[in-house]
């Protein structure tokens, strides 16, 4: 099945015309397969955009991204060097000038993404960065692909398939940039781009529109954007699984290194705490559907338990909702029944409950006094694991299943 028949057959989209028909739409149906492409909710976006990293995450993201945008001026050329067309050569030539900074070549996009990497990252030296076989294959491929001898398929790949997506996915990225503290006025690499990349996109879509008619043209174009896109998002997918791995390494070094991590710990660390005090977290109250409760956290310095302490008054539940880590409930004061997907699990003091993970929860006290609980769950693990997407799916007054932290 050819891309623009499956275009076609894609429920929810504009119907497309048929090739020979108006070359705005068979462009305008581009563009919406490039919308449309899975690299724009891929993990590592979506990580972005939710503001989940933190500033070491940020770190490597954009040291390994560094090999990508010092390649870029040879991305623009190796395309230049195939297109058969003075003009848009000369325009092409236009964009080059542009990255490398004009007259000023201290402001070439390439370095201003070093001064970045230096001044907000702390990454002074780049020649220290050891790059990833992923990242060094995207870079490999990139080039590859820009030297195709088809200067339709080369245009579209750098056309559609990269310039024009740059101002959305630097929106994103900004998000998560500004959300780890960086600040605004460090942020112009991704500012002048958000800004400018436009008018380079413009530029190679004219010389992709340049040969439109070409038999093959639409299909060429659609499948060397979706190179582009599916080689990007390749590469985004192995930066994440490194960010993850990254994130849950040290906690196995420590676990094979056999050595007591309570060492220099202080005994509040230790959660000695008789009587102990707790730190309110979380609470609250939905008349309509009989919500009220308080949830304390436990505070204990551990490496993936997260122990918290709830409480329900006679006749009120908490919410129905379900997230990432496991949870051991234990009671100690009160009885009624804990809700476990389809099931009714009857409880009094002294009984526990596991709650697996992502299993919809909820805990009702049935009874005339006050419900209390400990909660534990190893919500410091998948907070670690899963790059921000940890968070609770909770059910409040106004929208199910909404998304807390
Ligand atoms: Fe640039
Ligand atoms: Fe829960």
């Amino acid at each position: 099945m050819s891309v623009i028949e499956a275009f076609r057959r894609t429920p929810g989209l504009a119907p497309l015309p048929d090739h020979g028909e108006s070359i705005e739409h068979q462009l305008a149906a581009l563009h919406a397969l490039q919308h449309e492409h899975p690299m724009w909710s891929c993990r590592l976006l979506t990580a972005f955009a939710q503001g989940a990293l933190s500033r070491d995450d940020i770190r490597h993201v954009f040291s390994q991204y560094h090999c990508y945008t010092s390649s870029f001026t040879r991305f623009i050329a190796a395309v230049m060097a195939s297109c058969d067309n003075d003009l848009f050569r000369a325009q092409l030539a236009q964009n080059l000038w542009e990255e490398g900074g004009g007259c000023e070549p201290a402001r070439r996009h390439a370095q201003i993404f070093r001064n970045f990497l230096r001044d907000s990252l702390g990454i002074a030296d780049v020649a220290q960065i050891a790059y990833a076989p992923h990242t060094r294959h995207f870079v490999r491929e990139y080039l590859a692909q820009s030297q195709s001898a088809d200067p339709v398929a080369s245009a579209a790949f750098l056309a559609i398939g990269t310039e024009g997506i740059v101002s959305r996915m630097y929106t994103m990225m900004r998000t998560g940039l500004v959300r780890a503290g960086i600040a605004e006025s460090e942020l112009e690499f991704f500012d002048i781009h958000i800004a400018c990349d436009d008018d380079h996109a413009v530029t190679l879509e004219n010389m992709m529109m340049s040969y439109a008619g070409q038999p093959g043209w639409f299909d060429t174009c659609a499948a060397a954007m979706r190179r582009a896109l599916d080689l990007r998002m390749e590469f985004f997918d192995s930066v994440f699984e490194d960010l993850q791995r990254a994130r849950i390494h040290p906690i196995v070094l420590r676990m094979q290194a056999r050595e007591s991590l309570a060492h220099g710990r202080r005994d509040a660390e230790l959660c000695h705490r008789p009587g102990g005090a707790t730190i309110a977290m979380y609470d609250n109250e939905v008349a309509r559907l009989n919500i009220k409760f308080t949830v304390e956290r436990l505070p204990l310095a551990a490496e993936v338990l997260d122990p918290r302490m709830v409480r329900i008054p006679p006749g009120k539940f908490n919410e129905k909702h379900k997230h990432a880590h496991e949870t051991l409930i234990h009671i100690l004061e009160g009885s009624g029944q804990v809700l476990i997907d389809d099931r009714v699990l009857p409880v009094g003091p002294g009984d526990s409950i596991l709650v697996p993970r992502w299993a919809m929860h909820q805990t009702q006290n049935l009874g005339s006094t006050a419900m209390r609980f400990l909660a534990v769950t190893d919500f410091r693990l998948s907070q670690r694991a899963l790059v921000g997407d940890a968070t609770d799916y909770r059910m409040n007054a106004d929208i199910d299943a909404s998304r807390r932290h």
